[in-house]
């Protein structure tokens, strides 16, 4: 063990998402040393991650592109030979997917883990010599005592060993990149020192040593789902005072700047907004609400599941509100969706407060004109699945458009002729945008629902349209 630090050339990572491809991109412009193999069994995502148009990567974030520029095929390498990669790595990442379980014991509440189980039974087969396997996905706490029971399984072809790390990831999407390479932290959980120092080495060539933090597993296992449940709860909570706001005549904004100028409460995740979306918070919350109630800890449980009410009431109460706002009937109109992203920054839609909206929206019978960025057309699909889709807005025939969408990614295009438009994703382009060009073609009386506070105060009493606006309690209409 005492020569595997020093011998450690080749590692792996199964999953090339959105953790698996940024993380490793990031190791491997920072141990040019090192050979790094992020491997996963869609061809379709391999394929794009070795596309030589950049802008085709299946991962939007700022800065990775250069990244992949300077290190792939160099000593970054994708590819769908997940059993060679086993074979020949000294340390194995497993970052798959832990989806919510879908039916069964647990369904609705605890993660999936056929994803985690099914790779780990192949490192077991395929893995030669001492092998480091590292716990990468968010995995509900005591996982790695199933992934070490599966290893301690395995035929003793190759003189196996194993041990097993926790290192969960801490990146938010969006600024992934700034996040892997100044982390606010590296946490390692694990019960061998060796095996700890080896991967601690490898951070150490861009992460300053004070900022690594070793653990066992099962604190590290926890603490990354504390983390988001901590995080999320902030958002839950200045999102019940946004709603309080409203009725009572203060602003959320005004009233969040005021309790973050308190340090020991600090400015960050205060932001009100249409409630939290993402891979991770919904998913970590309900794996600690689920734990909590098998371990009898009921009051606990019941404590996180409020975090997750509260969220799903914001886009609810928001729903509400717009139709309200529209003479309680939006059957027929033309509402624009600006931002379909869980938050700017990013392509990804998992868990986004735009989906619930949009939904409810078009069960109410609404035509939706959706716009974003970066969100690719297919990916909305996906989400509304079940509602249909026009291709060609301008054609439309009022009977036939009731509780269905379309999309553009041109701004005019989409709020062209509406009766609503509601913002629900901070992009910089709803802030910059020609408002004024905007307005003269709204259908009137028309809103704006401002769900993220992109618009300045001043552009709202320029033009003409009626303004909502999240948390604030002063407005007129
Ligand atoms: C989160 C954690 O931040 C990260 O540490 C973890 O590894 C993965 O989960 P992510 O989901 O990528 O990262 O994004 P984050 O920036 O945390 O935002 C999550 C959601 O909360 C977004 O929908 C965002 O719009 C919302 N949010 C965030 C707010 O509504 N208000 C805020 O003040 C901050
Ligand atoms: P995350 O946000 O956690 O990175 P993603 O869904 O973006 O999650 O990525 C997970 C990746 O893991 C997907 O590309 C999926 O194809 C891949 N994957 C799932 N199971 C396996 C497996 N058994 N072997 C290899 N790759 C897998």
């Amino acid at each position: 063990m005492k020569n595997f630090q020093n011998t450690i050339k080749k590692i792996c990572c199964i999953g090339a998402g959105y953790v698996g491809g940024p993380t490793m991109a990031v190791i491997a412009l920072n141990c040019p040393e090192l050979e790094v193999h992020v491997v996963d069994i869609s061809e379709e995502r391999i394929n794009k991650w070795n596309s030589k148009d950049l802008t085709k990567l299946p991962v939007y974030e700022k800065g990775l592109d250069k990244i992949i520029e300077k290190t792939r095929d160099i000593n970054l390498f994708f590819s769908t030979n997940i059993d060679l990669a086993i074979e020949e790595s000294q340390m194995i990442f497993i970052s798959v997917n832990t989806p919510v379980k879908q039916s069964g014991i647990g369904a609705g509440q605890m993660s999936d883990l056929r994803y985690v189980e099914s790779c780990t039974r192949r490192i077991s087969d395929k893995a030669k010599g001492h092998t480091i396997v590292v716990e990468k996905s968010t995995l509900p706490v005591r996982t790695a005592e199933t992934i070490k029971s599966i290893l301690s399984c395995t035929n003793n072809e190759y003189e196996k060993t194993f041990s097993v790390l926790s290192n969960p990831e801490f990146l938010a999407e969006g600024t992934a990149i700034n996040d892997l390479q100044n982390p606010d932290r590296v946490l390692i959980g694990g019960e061998d020192p060796d095996s700890i120092s080896v991967l601690e080495k490898i951070y150490l060539n861009w992460v300053p040593n004070h900022k690594i933090i070793k653990t066992s597993l099962w604190s590290s296992e926890l603490s990354k789902l504390a983390s988001n449940a901590f995080l999320a709860q902030r958002i839950s909570s200045i999102n019940s005072i946004s709603a309080f706001c409203e009725v009572s005549g203060a602003d959320v904004n005004e009233v969040s700047q005021a309790i973050g100028k308190d340090q020991r409460i600090g400015p960050q995740f205060l932001k009100s907004g249409p409630g939290f979306g993402g891979s991770c918070f919904k998913k970590d919350i309900l794996n600690l609400v689920y734990l909590c109630n098998y371990f009898g800890l009921k009051e606990v449980g019941d404590y996180w599941q409020g975090v997750i009410n509260i969220n799903e009431w914001q886009q609810d109460r928001i729903y509400k509100i717009i139709v309200d706002k529209l003479f309680g009937n939006i059957t027929g109109k033309k509402i624009a969706i600006c931002g379909f992203a869980f938050k700017s920054g990013t392509n990804d839609t998992r868990e986004s407060p735009a989906i619930s909206v949009s939904k409810k929206l078009l069960s109410e019978g609404a035509f939706l004109k959706i716009h974003d960025p970066k969100v690719k057309i297919s990916q909305i699909k996906k989400d509304l699945v079940g509602h249909s889709f026009i291709e060609d807005s301008s054609i439309i025939d009022k009977s036939i458009v009731q509780g269905s969408w379309t999309f553009s990614d041109d701004i005019f295009t989409t709020t062209q002729d509406v009766d609503a438009i509601v913002i629900l994703t901070e992009w910089d382009d709803y802030k910059n945008v020609d408002w004024e060009r905007i307005s003269f073609h709204l259908r009137q009386p028309a809103w704006i629902f401002d769900t993220r506070g992109v618009l300045d105060s001043s552009i709202v009493k320029k033009y003409d349209f009626n303004y909502w606006k999240l948390g604030d309690g002063n407005q007129k209409n």
